[in-house]
């Protein structure tokens, strides 16, 4: 039985075949990947099913939304709107793609940028990155791929994109590094038990994460209606980094000395996620948080948060540059990215698309849409007129007729120097 889903954001129809396979036709290049995420939910072993090899192939990326109808062809029904849909009525995920229409562009023309010389390279916490792109932690890649992380990791590796891993991954966090050739970094959701937290964060460090994130918004169910009518149990994997099968029992009162705790823990720099205001990013910082990721967790945390690019420039005007901001929830296109680099991120992260990525095609996949990304961003700074990330500022930007924003824009000047 099809599932009702009045509150999901409709697909652009229009554009139904800008997405396809490299070369090849799409319904028999997907036939092999077919309902793997259905074997997958019903392993009992992570590390058995990680033996299995999985599609790895290319896809030409043209529109990235696209890519979830694609993937619902492989996935099962559980997983497709357990992996799509937004916690509550969704408003807040609708938001994460609407908000985009409250800015436009105010490109600045005969600036003599050469196309070849466009510089897209910025460092993280000292992590020298070609490009903005940072692929989000997320849960149980063992969902999209049977190689889980491990084939995530390649990709990303693929593109030099920083990849950061989730604590409740399919893959343990050691099989994962040593599959990643790239930058990484490890996302941890703190346990009940104090012990059993500190004993994963102990390990990150000697594997070679280079920082950990600590997400702060994940602390409630953040079940969709949608998937709680389609009367399914949740489709779970096995953590590859609890054997002992904890992994869930979040922690939920979280505070500010936990910042500190990882940093000691692990010696490593930490980025706090799921910040939505400017007092909180102020505290994080004040805290020791070396980065900031605005963030409502794609939707699937407090149902009601605005999206992270309209709640972005109070808090980059707040940060005043003190550390480095990414942001996720809604990026799709290299223009989205341009466009919240000019309101004061550093870098983005992506979530959702990157996983129908790698459900589509793998480690290639995963790469083809970070190029297509990168690419899009470098096409979109030569239209803006910028050679550097640091010229993206809010001269780029202007309020968008009919958006949200009566006020006029801010001045012309870079919010957050970069490093
Ligand atoms: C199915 C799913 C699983 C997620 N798992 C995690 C996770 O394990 N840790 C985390 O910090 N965020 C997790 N997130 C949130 C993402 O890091 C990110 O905030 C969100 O996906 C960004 O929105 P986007 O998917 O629209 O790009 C998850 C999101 C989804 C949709």
């Amino acid at each position: 039985m099809r599932i009702h889903m009045p509150e999901a954001p409709v697909p652009n129809e229009s554009r139904r075949e800008i997405f396809k396979m490299a070369g090849i036709g799409l319904a028999a290049t997907l036939a092999p990947g077919l309902a793997f995420a259905q074997l997958k939910a019903e392993s009992s072993s992570p590390s058995l099913s990680l033996q299995r090899k999985g599609i790895d192939r290319a896809l030409t990326v043209i529109n990235p939304d696209l890519l979830e109808a694609e993937a619902r062809k492989v996935y099962s029904e559980a997983v497709y709107v357990f992996v799509t849909q937004g916690s509550g009525k969704q408003w807040t995920l609708r938001e994460n793609q609407y908000a985009w229409s409250d800015w436009a562009f105010a490109p600045h023309r005969m600036g003599g940028v050469q196309r070849d010389k466009i510089d897209t390279s910025v460092t993280l916490l000292g992590e020298k990155l070609p490009h903005p792109i940072v692929v989000t932690p997320f849960g149980s890649h063992g969902l999209h791929h049977p190689e889980a992380e491990v084939a995530t990791a390649r990709g990303a590796a693929m593109s030099g994109a920083l990849c950061c891993f989730s604590s409740a991954s399919t893959a343990s966090l050691e099989d994962i590094a040593k599959a990643s050739t790239g930058p990484k970094w490890f996302q941890m959701y703190l346990n009940v038990d104090e012990g059993l937290s500190r004993e994963v964060l102990q390990r990150v460090p000697r594997a070679g994460f280079k920082a950990v994130i600590l997400t702060i918004d994940a602390i409630g169910q953040g079940s969709s209606d949608a998937y709680v009518r389609t009367g399914k149990a949740r489709p779970w994997l096995p953590y590859g980094n609890f054997p002992s099968g904890a992994a869930n029992a979040f922690k939920t009162n979280l505070s500010w000395s936990d910042v500190e705790m990882i940093r000691k823990v692990t010696g490593l720099p930490v980025i706090v996620k799921g910040v939505t205001r400017p007092e909180d990013a102020l505290a994080a910082v004040q805290a020791g948080a070396g980065a900031i990721q605005v963030s409502n967790h794609g939707g699937r945390a407090l149902d009601g948060t605005p999206a992270a690019i309209t709640v972005l420039p109070s808090i980059a005007d707040a940060v005043k540059g003190q550390v480095p901001i990414i942001l996720d929830s809604g990026i799709r296109r290299g223009t989205d990215v341009a466009m919240v680099l000019s309101l004061g991120a550093n870098a983005v992260a992506v979530g959702r698309p990157l996983m129908y990525s790698l459900a589509l095609g793998g480690a290639k996949g995963v790469d083809s849409l970070l190029q297509f990304l990168h690419t899009e961003l470098i096409e979109t700074m030569l239209h803006l007129g910028v050679n550097r990330l640091g010229e993206l500022d809010r001269s780029r930007v202007i309020p968008a007729p009919g958006g949200r924003h009566g006020t006029a824009p801010a001045p012309a000047r870079a919010i957050a120097p970069r490093q």
